[in-house]
């Protein structure tokens, strides 16, 4: 699920393993949370607190905070602006 662009190819080949609400899945360096998960098919981040419809990445810049995801040690994080560290925990907000 990665786009193949000579201008939007990964910057890197090295391969970091983190796991999303308990699963394990594959990036590689340089990629944001959101990015990599998109790459492994995850496109739902979180749920809607309204409603409960999934949601995902909307603006991927940081400015709508739809991507909204816990980061073990940080807590809070934007998913489309967070990179992701190798063994890293991340979860859904609900
Ligand atoms: S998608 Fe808008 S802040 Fe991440």
């Amino acid at each position: 699920m990665r786009i193949q662009h000579p201008l939007l190819m990964p910057r890197s080949a090295i391969k970091i393993s983190f796991t999303f609400n308990g699963v394990s899945y594959e990036g590689r360096e340089g990629d944001s949370v959101a990015v990599a998960l998109w790459a492994n098919g995850i496109k739902a981040l979180r749920k809607s607190e309204k409603n409960a419809e999934p949601r995902g990445m909307y603006c991927g810049i940081g400015q709508c905070y739809e991507c909204r995801i816990y980061q073990s040690e940080l807590g809070l994080v934007k998913a489309c602006t967070t990179l992701i560290r190798e063994g890293e925990h991340y979860y859904s907000c609900l």
